[in-house]
């Protein structure tokens, strides 16, 4: 029987990861913070990232398998191996989380899940198939800001949505030490430029946020003299007439973003990632206070998800609305007019664990998604 609080290394929950580039370090110190999982495998072709990597985040213990390809980790796994994290240039993401799934593993997949919405919708109707968890790793999703505002516009507490505003400034172009002139500017491996980039975090957080699918867009693109998008502006339609304007700005100095969701009762204001929190409401301003606690990650909510804990926070549902709308704004873009979307197909919001297997394993039922907002994150701002 389970003594709670003490875990042992046969109930972990035993992760690989795939890429292990400048990413994969944040995901190493957000593992780090999960007793519950223990990392078994890695993999990378840069056999000297894959080897920085594991002398410095994981104390170079031998334990923990090497590979350089995904090829070789699938035909001879880690032991036990239960989920597989990916953090490659994004278009190798389908055909690595396709192959993960495919293998009877969980994904936790990096930003974006995919770069074009046919291969979303494959790796839907897997998941539908197998009952395996995919899940996006997207900061907002996770964050506590997000979960607050999650939380308003579920209670109507905007009221009628109005219009979506959201922006981010940034240096990516010229200087930025990890885009020029490596696979990020690369349409093979990038899928696009800053728009499937910082914009994927801007892209996800608003689709996270109104949680319904783009129904019209309009977009132009200036990819100033390189093969992907460097600066975009673009008009946005969701279901039920929202409006919305995105900016993406690629090529100025410094980074500045943010989002704000305007209803008839009320506006939010936050940052693409969630970190800041303004609500203001009919009756005054509310200023959200500062969360000091950690965010919530996503590799806790992964690991949570698989221990039958918890729901996850951004599963599949979220690649599809996002991988449809930017297939619509490249469309727009290139054919210089607007563009209206079909209606994607959403699975249901949640996950349900269909193997059974890891419900059993801890606590006996998933927790909701209501429950661990509240035991977790959401601080009354009132
Ligand atoms: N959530 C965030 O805030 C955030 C921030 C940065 C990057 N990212 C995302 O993380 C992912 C990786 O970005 P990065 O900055 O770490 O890039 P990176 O270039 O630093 O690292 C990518 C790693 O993948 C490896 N790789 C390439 N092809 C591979 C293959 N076929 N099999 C295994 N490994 C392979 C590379 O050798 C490299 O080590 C991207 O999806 C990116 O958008 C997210």
């Amino acid at each position: 029987m389970l003594v709670e609080g003490i875990i042992t290394v046969a109930e972990k929950i035993k992760l690989a990861i795939v890429g292990c580039g400048s990413m994969a370090y944040a995901h190493a110190d957000w593992l780090r913070e999960v007793p519950e999982a223990e990392v078994v495998g890695l993999c990378d072709i840069n056999k000297a990232n894959l080897d920085h990597y594991w002398k410095n985040k994981f104390g170079g213990r031998e334990e923990i398998r090497r590979y350089d390809s995904m090829d070789k980790m699938m035909k001879s796994p880690p032991p036990g191996l239960d989920g597989v994290i990916i953090i490659t240039p994004h278009a190798l993401h389908f055909p690595q989380a396709m192959a993960a799934l495919d293998h009877g593993y969980h994904v936790l997949v990096e930003k974006p899940m995919v770069t074009r919405s046919a291969d979303a919708r494959k790796l839907a109707e897997k998941v539908r198939k197998t009952g395996l968890l995919l899940q996006v790793s997207f900061q907002a999703s996770y964050s506590c800001e997000f979960a607050y505002i999650r939380n308003v516009l579920q209670n109507q507490g905007l009221g009628e949505l109005q219009t979506v505003t959201a922006w981010s400034h940034q240096q990516w172009r010229p200087t930025g030490p990890r885009s020029t002139w490596t696979w990020r500017q690369d349409p093979k491996l990038s899928g696009g430029g800053q728009m499937y980039d910082t914009g994927a975090h801007l892209f996800n957080a608003i689709s996270w946020a109104v949680d319904r699918p783009i129904e019209e867009v309009f977009c132009w693109v200036d990819r100033k003299g390189i093969p992907v998008d460097i600066n975009a502006v673009m008009t946005l339609r969701w279901e039920g007439g929202l409006m919305g304007t995105a900016m993406i700005s690629g090529n100025t100095p410094g980074w500045d973003e943010g989002i704000i969701i305007a209803g008839e009762k009320g506006r939010l204001h936050t940052g693409i990632h969630g970190g800041r929190l303004e609500h203001y409401h009919e009756g005054g301003k509310i200023k959200y206070p500062l969360v000091t606690a950690p965010n919530y990650t996503p590799d806790k909510n992964f690991v949570y998800c698989l221990l039958g804990r918890e729901e996850p926070l951004c599963p599949v549902r979220y690649g599809i609305l996002h991988s449809w709308l930017m297939d619509a704004l490249y469309k727009s873009a290139k054919l210089g007019e607007p563009v209206k979307v079909s209606k994607p197909p959403l699975p249901t919001q949640t996950w349900t664990n269909q193997t059974g297997k890891y419900v059993s394993k801890r606590t006996g039922g998933a927790a909701s998604l209501g429950s661990m907002v509240a035991s977790e994150n959401v601080v009354n701002p009132c």
